[in-house]
């Protein structure tokens, strides 16, 4: 029997100081995730990396079993128990997710990336409520994300209050302009409170007209006269000024009206006139919420100024473009002119901490390049250096430099992976060599044994150890790539900032009640495509078809209004037009919300029209990936050839090509191409070699020995090329 020696390798080492693009919002590197089990170690994931661009979509498409989900729970953090991540990175916001506490993941979870699975009953909670399903998260949530943003904002404006006074050592001048600033926030948010308010009794009072409408042409019981005042006393409190502005005369009128109105019901019927003034508000009330909204910043600066009369009778749009151009010229302009020297200070104290960092970084590298350390040695070390590290960060740049937040975590992380292995090595060494001794020795008595001696797990210390030199090392070289850099646009900093501090401003008057979270709930699920939402409202999950029940688990991932929603086959339980409804739900809402979005399936043919991207995956890696054109119109893995032809082609009676075989046991990964032994093209390096990813175009890259420029030409199969050359002129001959 050969001995199977599993070394698990971590390939930290040679991954390049990394540092997230601004329009990658979700970077995945050298990920590798194993799982214990009892038959030994399931290699789920190995060593994959992708990214996902900003309001685009990437695909992962793959069989059954290659490790989809696992990669997609892991970017939740929420890999089950017996997993271990061998290596990789996540990178969200200046965060490696692998490395970040559980509170922290908390607040992402659900909040920032939100995930829909594949089957829609197991997301609900059976005996509950769908509206309760919707709100619940949403009212929770908001309470920790508004205190969070009010102290953000009071951070951050004193962090670049003490830089200008540095910069600048105009403490006076400086403390008015932040005192200015926070104080036509602080106005701006109650303009927007109020304007907000209006808005939600608006939907209310819609809402009112609707329901009171619809049961009386259903005949039902009402009492009209308890929904008139009702309906009066709603449409008193839609009563900002703001808010009504233009249609002011409009509305009064309506209100003169429905004090007026008869609501005898003859015949069981409304009188016509009093139908027309309902239909006439409704109307008006549409028309309002579909407005733009109002620069309230503009507005506060305005009032504060007392040039408030300026803009008073002013139509919306114009009022914000003048309000905006007011503040721009007269307050900001000397703003922003602070906060530029501000960040330049900022960025030039950084920037020579990190410059006397360098030579402590060789340092720390030096230290744990060393034959022996202790672990509380090697842990007290991190500490020191960490802390060194963390002040060297720039802490009024919004765009967050990974590298350097995730330092301490990354560093740590290593060293516990190292000292873990040194514990461990021996002792499964011992239980490997006494459970081959017993069983030899049985053998050798000429006895069956009915049990295997699992394989052998141990670590490369060497590998662990580079793992730990590299964290400082790739710092040092990406410090010294960062204090070389002079080519820093300030002025766009400024807006940056300026704009992120606006942004947070508004967070906090996102306020969410119960009456808010119940609208919102139902505008998301109008949004979604639920017919009577107000009705659905109130009903359990087993009164929807599965099609409706994945739309609320849609609508439960979009009420903390997340930036990255992942897909892991959502689509899969769903019969074939339901499918493509659903399908075409997440690319509107994709759209709409500019949602980034990771959408996972086995079905090439579902990512064809929603897609940007797509990877290829196959027994734990990623073997081909590329731009949808790149995968449908160029593809160059044997196993995306197979994946394509086992595509149903609907202009075609040619035979469905399913793909040949089994895909291999995950317990021992075959050495070279995973995919070689079900491939008809393999070499017979690819059953030796693990072959790299070969570079097609700066968009398209493929792991096949096939590449290699020695290989013998292998042309893609006629029958993929004709179904290429379908699709083309399907496309109307895209290329
Ligand atoms: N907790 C676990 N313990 C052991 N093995 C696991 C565990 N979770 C997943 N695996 C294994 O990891 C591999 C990848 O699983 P994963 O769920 O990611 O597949 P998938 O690509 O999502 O497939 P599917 O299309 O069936 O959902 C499979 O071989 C699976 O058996
Ligand atoms: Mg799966």
């Amino acid at each position: 029997m050969s001995e199977i020696r599993n070394t698990v390798t971590s390939l930290d080492t040679n991954k390049k100081a990394s540092n997230q693009k601004e329009d990658t919002i979700l970077e995945v590197n050298n990920l590798t995730i194993s799982f214990r089990t009892n038959s030994g170690l399931v290699r789920a994931v190995r060593d994959i990396s992708f990214e996902l661009k900003r309001g685009k979509t990437l695909a992962i498409v793959g069989e059954s079993g290659s490790g989809k989900s696992v990669t997609s729970k892991a970017i939740l953090g929420i890999s089950a128990g017996n997993s271990i991540t061998d290596s990789g990175e996540i990178l969200y916001d200046g965060m490696d997710l692998l490395k970040i506490d559980e509170d922290d993941m908390y607040k992402l979870r659900g909040d920032r990336i939100a995930m829909i699975f594949q089957d829609p009953l197991s997301s609900l909670n059976p005996i509950i409520k769908i509206g309760k399903q919707i709100t619940e998260a949403m009212i929770l949530k908001n309470k920790t994300s508004r205190v969070q943003a009010k102290k953000d904002f009071n951070e951050r404006l004193a962090i670049l209050s003490a830089n200008a006074i540095e910069a600048t050592g105009e403490e006076e001048k400086v403390k008015e302009l932040a005192k200015t600033f926070d104080t036509l926030n602080i106005e701006a948010l109650q303009l927007e409170t109020k304007y907000n308010d209006s808005y939600t009794y608006a939907e209310e009072l819609k809402a009112d007209i609707e329901e009171f409408l619809f049961l009386v042409e259903k005949k039902q019981k009402v009492d009209t006269k308890a929904a008139k005042k009702n309906l009066k006393a709603k449409l008193a409190k839609v009563n900002d000024e703001l808010f009504r502005r233009g249609n002011e005369a409009e509305i009064k009128k309506l209100e003169t009206e429905l004090d007026n109105a008869d609501v005898t019901l003859v015949d069981e019927k409304l009188s016509e006139e009093t139908t027309k003034t309902l239909n006439s508000l409704t109307s008006i009330i549409d028309k309002i919420l579909a407005q733009t909204k109002p620069n309230f910043l503009g507005f506060a600066y305005l009032a504060h100024t007392s040039q408030a009369d300026k803009i008073k009778d002013m139509e919306i749009e114009k009022a914000n473009e003048l309000s905006e151009q007011i503040l721009q010229s007269e307050f900001l302009v000397e703003f922003k002119e602070y906060t530029k020297k501000a960040i330049i200070n900022s960025h030039e104290k950084s920037l020579e901490k990190k410059e006397n960092l360098l030579p402590a970084l060789k340092e720390a590298a030096d230290f744990y390049s060393a034959k022996e350390y202790t672990k509380k040695d090697a842990l007290a070390k991190a500490k020191e250096i960490s802390a060194l590290v963390k002040d060297s960060i720039d802490t009024l740049e919004t765009h967050k430099d990974s590298e350097v937040y995730t330092f301490g975590s990354s560093l740590n992380s290593a060293i516990e992976r190292y000292f873990k292995a040194v514990k461990n090595n021996p002792k499964e060494e011992k239980r490997y060599a006494s459970q081959t001794a017993k069983r030899d020795k049985l053998i050798a008595k000429g006895k069956t044994i009915d049990w295997k001696v699992l394989p052998k797990v141990v670590y490369d210390l060497d590998e662990l150890k580079a793992n730990i030199v590299a964290v400082p090392d790739d710092l040092k070289h990406h410090y010294q790539g960062v204090v070389t850099d002079y080519d820093i646009d300030f002025d766009k900093r400024t807006e940056k900032l300026i704009e992120s501090f606006r942004k947070t401003a508004s967070k906090v008057v996102e306020k969410v009640t119960p009456t808010t979270a119940r609208e919102t709930a139902i505008r998301l699920m109008e949004e979604v495509g639920i017919p009577e939402p107000r009705i659905r409202y109130n009903q359990y999950p087993f009164e929807f078809s599965g099609g409706m029940r994945q739309r609320i688990v849609i609508a439960i991932a979009l009420s903390a209004n997340p930036e990255i929603l992942i897909c892991d086959e959502p689509t899969t339980a769903l019969d074939v037009t339901i499918q493509a409804q659903i399908l075409e739900l997440i690319n509107k809402l994709k759209k709409e919300r500019n949602l980034s979005v990771i959408f996972i399936t086995h079905d090439l043919g579902v990512v064809a029209n929603m897609a940007d991207e797509i990877a290829v995956m196959y027994a734990g890696k990623i073997v081909e990936k590329g731009t949808v054109d790149d995968i449908f119109y160029d593809p160059r893995h044997p196993y995306t050839w197979a994946l394509l032809s086992s595509m149903p082609d609907l202009d075609t009676d040619e035979k469905l090509d399913a793909i040949p075989g089994t895909p291999p046991n995950m317990i021992y990964p075959p050495k070279g191409d995973a995919f070689a032994a079900r491939n008809k093209y393999a070499l017979e390096i690819d059953f030796e070699e693990q072959p790299p990813l070969f570079e097609i175009s700066e968009t398209h890259s493929a792991a096949t020995w096939l590449l290699h420029p020695n290989a013998p030409k292998v042309e893609t199969p006629a029958s993929i090329t004709s179904r290429i050359e379908r699709m083309r002129q399907k496309n109307g001959g895209a290329q």
